[in-house]
């Protein structure tokens, strides 16, 4: 058995920044409400005609994370890419990725866990390198959220929230076992799926029915959050994932030299920061830049953290990430 650890990272987001008084224009919403409840200050989308898309900004964050790792597109052996706004609904980004980059013929892997997405996606692909299978594995999170938001004040407690961009990650064999990953924690609760979810089209209602029905009020196509009700489940299962990973590497909040939540919402990576009596140097946020970009935050966030100096070898990282679905996982690491 092998550990894995991250040997390069590398983001990408889109020139376009959007701030909160660019929404007010298009929506009734203000720069105070959406900074006191989120933090957020402003946010990249794409801009129609930029060359991006989902796969494509992956693969800009893919190309940067595969030249830190010191190695080239023909090392990876495998992709795993996670996002819940593919450029198709049918493939998956992950192919993409394999044809963009020339790469050979390796499996390519779409993985839906939408915020936790890219924490499920390090897990998956630190147990093809575990079990000896590969050596290098690349781990992508990204998202086009502003394709697919209503910006009319009938959208405006979600659309406001989320942003476009990437990250990626170059997951490489590590024989020292005390070294890399050393714990990955999923979970899941299908129970509350339709609490922040995007309905359709889907096998259960397409394009078809959607037009036939024409909703006014619940419009499926667009997606659907019950803040309030995700926001205190997000604090709970964030605390418990954290401390679920602590308590199986003998660890205590203490130890933690760096935590990168999933970037939902400033004031719940406040909450959790207190609840771990964390300093303000112990915890990454970059979502007053970003927004939330799902799957893409955390690797957003950790490439910048590294690139600021913030995550040093032998430091002890707890990333931790809480969404849709709902899913929450937890990833410990030593760097
Ligand atoms: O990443 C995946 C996980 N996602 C999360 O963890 C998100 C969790 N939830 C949240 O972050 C928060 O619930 C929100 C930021 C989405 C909303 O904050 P809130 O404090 O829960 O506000 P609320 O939904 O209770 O709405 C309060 C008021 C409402 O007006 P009334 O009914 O009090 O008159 C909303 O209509 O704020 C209104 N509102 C807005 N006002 C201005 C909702 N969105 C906006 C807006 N601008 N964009």
């Amino acid at each position: 058995m092998y550990n894995s650890r991250i040997a390069g990272l590398g983001a990408y987001v889109p020139e376009n920044i959007v701030t909160n008084d660019d929404l007010s224009k298009l929506m009734d919403t203000n720069d105070a409400w959406i900074q006191e409840r989120t933090g957020i200050k402003e946010r990249r989308h794409i801009k129609k005609g930029d060359g991006n898309s989902t796969a494509k900004m992956g693969v800009k964050a893919a190309t940067i994370a595969i030249e830190r790792a010191g190695l080239t597109n023909k090392d990876i052996e495998m992709i795993v890419f996670a996002t819940l706004s593919p450029d198709y609904y049918f493939p998956g980004c992950g192919v993409q990725v394999q044809h963009l980059m020339e790469m050979e013929n390796i499996p390519a892997l779409d993985v839906r866990n939408q915020c936790s997405g890219f924490v499920y996606a390090l897990a998956t692909a630190d147990q093809f390198i575990k079990t000896g299978m590969y050596k290098n594995v690349l781990v992508i999170g990204a998202e086009n959220h502003s394709g697919g938001l209503d910006f009319t004040t009938r959208g405006r407690s979600v659309s406001v929230i989320f942003g476009d961009g990437a990250g990626a990650a170059v997951l490489t064999r590590e024989e020292d076992t005390t070294k890399g990953i050393l714990s990955s924690h999923l979970h899941s609760q299908g129970e509350h799926a339709l609490q922040l979810s995007l309905k359709g089209p889907s096998t259960e209602q397409w394009v078809p029915e959607i037009i036939e029905t024409n909703p006014t009020e619940d419009i499926p196509y667009y997606p659907y959050m019950n803040g309030t009700f995700v926001f205190k489940h997000a604090v709970v299962r964030f605390s418990e994932v954290i401390k679920e990973g602590l308590a199986k590497n003998n660890l205590t909040a203490d130890d933690i030299d760096m935590l990168i939540p999933h970037q939902a919402n400033l004031r719940i990576a406040q909450f959790v920061q207190k609840k771990f009596g964390l300093t303000d140097d112990q915890v990454f946020n970059n979502i007053q830049k970003y927004g939330n970009t799902t799957a893409a935050s955390i690797p957003i966030a950790l490439t910048e953290a590294w690139e600021k100096g913030k995550v040093k070898e032998g430091d002890t990282l707890v990333l931790a990430a809480f969404g849709s679905g709902f899913t929450w996982a937890s990833s410990i690491i030593k760097w």
